[in-house]
């Protein structure tokens, strides 16, 4: 297979918020035939179509119909579309002993050491009211590296290298500039990034902000036989688009389905999250009645691919002495008899089916007996929908992190197994 890693990396540089990974993702599926439709509008689909739907800008539903879902089913293919970061507070400015500061709120469970020392940029959305007295959202990025959170110095500090935690509250707030007088502004800031952005469309003001800070290193290619993605979050905007490529290549005989959720690192508790109802009043649009949507997800399955934990080299005791998943050698099906994911041996089958068919590798994980296990979006869908799902991803180091490291392969080898998929005539059940 020939698919270049490319356009990953520039999908990845482009989505430092879930707002602006949906803005792309959409912006592909427009590009590709799909009709955008709003959840308010009066919609009856046809029997064959390509349409999708957004919630809070920061999730979204594909659907690439091509026959009646009651008698035929959906294939669907779930991710998420938010990763751990640093929020903005909404009275985001705070300064002392001379230096402006951006006070934040960690999002998810993000692992906090890496966001020191490094040049960090903003973007996110604003919800604003325009000339005209109307309110509206608009996304915003300043794609520049304005805000930096120093170490402390090792002098000052000489514990650091054997046991430095870190303060939420008082070690993250973010330098802005030096002040003599008074702090910048941030409504006049905002402002001005909005002028820049969006040069015909003025505002009156900014009413309110989901703003968060992101490192502007660019994803990049890493490893002696440059084998290895290194990016901010590939948790898990690599399955996004993964899935989005697999959409789009996908034949034309079955009805395929993509779901990209908000809120999976903080538990997906959410209007747009996987356990609200987002993605079961797009399937019940799709069929004519509810025993019909019953019958249609008793002939559907899903696949959510959220990445896993690769074994770590010089961490392999942390990972189960019997399954530790390598880097590049291929997606992970994964399994928690304590439905921490949703893999049952049907669909574990079903999975394997595809690789195996289509000549690619795939692992299996469990966790430790003795660690807890994560969970995914994969359990909260199967349990909302009654859908049969298996819970898969790509392995990777560094989760969480604000730069982890993927495997190169798997991306395509990811992409390859999801388009079959997509592309599975009949189910065994
Ligand atoms: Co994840």
């Amino acid at each position: 297979m020939a698919q270049s890693i490319e356009p990953l990396l520039r999908f990845l540089d482009a989505s430092p918020t879930p707002f602006h990974a949906v803005a792309g993702i959409a912006a592909r599926l427009r590009a590709a035939g799909y009709a955008a439709v709003a959840e308010r509008e009066r919609w009856r689909p046809a029997a064959v179509g390509k349409y999708y739907f957004t919630r809070n800008d920061s999730s979204l539903v594909a659907v690439n119909l091509h026959r009646p879902p009651a008698e035929h089913g959906f294939r669907l293919v779930g991710a998420h579309t938010d990763s751990p970061c640093l929020k903005v507070k909404p009275n985001a400015v705070t300064h002392n002993n001379g230096y402006a500061k951006l006070a934040v709120e960690v999002y998810g469970g993000a692992l906090l050491n890496p966001w020191f020392d490094r040049g960090l940029s903003l973007a996110g959305r604003v919800t604003v009211r325009t000339a005209a007295g109307r309110i509206e959202n608009r996304l915003i990025n300043f794609a520049r590296p304005l805000a930096f959170i120093p170490s402390l110095a090792i002098h000052l500090d000489r514990d650091a290298n054997d046991n430095r935690s870190i303060n939420k509250q008082k070690d993250l707030p973010a330098v802005l500039c030096r002040v003599s007088k008074r702090a910048p502004d941030f409504q006049r800031l905002l402002r001005a990034q909005l002028a820049r952005q969006y040069r015909r469309l003025p505002v009156d003001a900014v009413l309110a902000f989901e703003l968060c800070l992101y490192d502007c290193q660019a994803a990049e290619i890493v490893g002696l036989k440059n084998e290895f993605i290194a990016s901010a979050r590939l948790d898990n905007l690599l399955s996004c688009h993964a899935g989005l490529e697999a959409l789009l290549a996908a034949g034309k005989k079955t009805n395929n389905i993509l779901v990209l959720n908000d809120h999976e690192e903080v538990g997906s508790v959410s209007a747009s999250g996987a356990d609200g109802l987002f993605l079961h009043a797009i399937l019940r649009r799709l069929c004519a009645d509810e025993p019909g949507l019953d019958r249609a997800l008793s002939r559907s399955m899903m696949v959510s691919a959220d990445n896993a934990h690769g074994v770590h080299p010089n961490y392999a005791h942390k990972h189960e002495p019997n399954h530790q998943p390598l880097l590049n050698a291929g997606p992970v099906i994964k399994v928690n008899s304590n439905q921490r994911y949703a893999t049952n041996s049907e669909t574990a089958a079903v999975f394997r089916q595809v690789c195996e068919r289509a000549g690619l590798p795939f692992q299996t994980v469990v966790v430790r007996s003795d660690l807890a296990c994560g969970s995914t979006i994969g359990p909260i869908t199967a349990a909302r929908l009654g859908i049969r799902t298996v819970d898969i991803g790509v392995p990777q180091l560094g989760m969480h992190s604000v730069r982890e490291l993927a495997g190169v392969k798997d991306q395509r080898i990811l992409t390859a197994a999801l388009k079959g998929f997509y592309e599975i005539a009949d189910w065994p059940f």
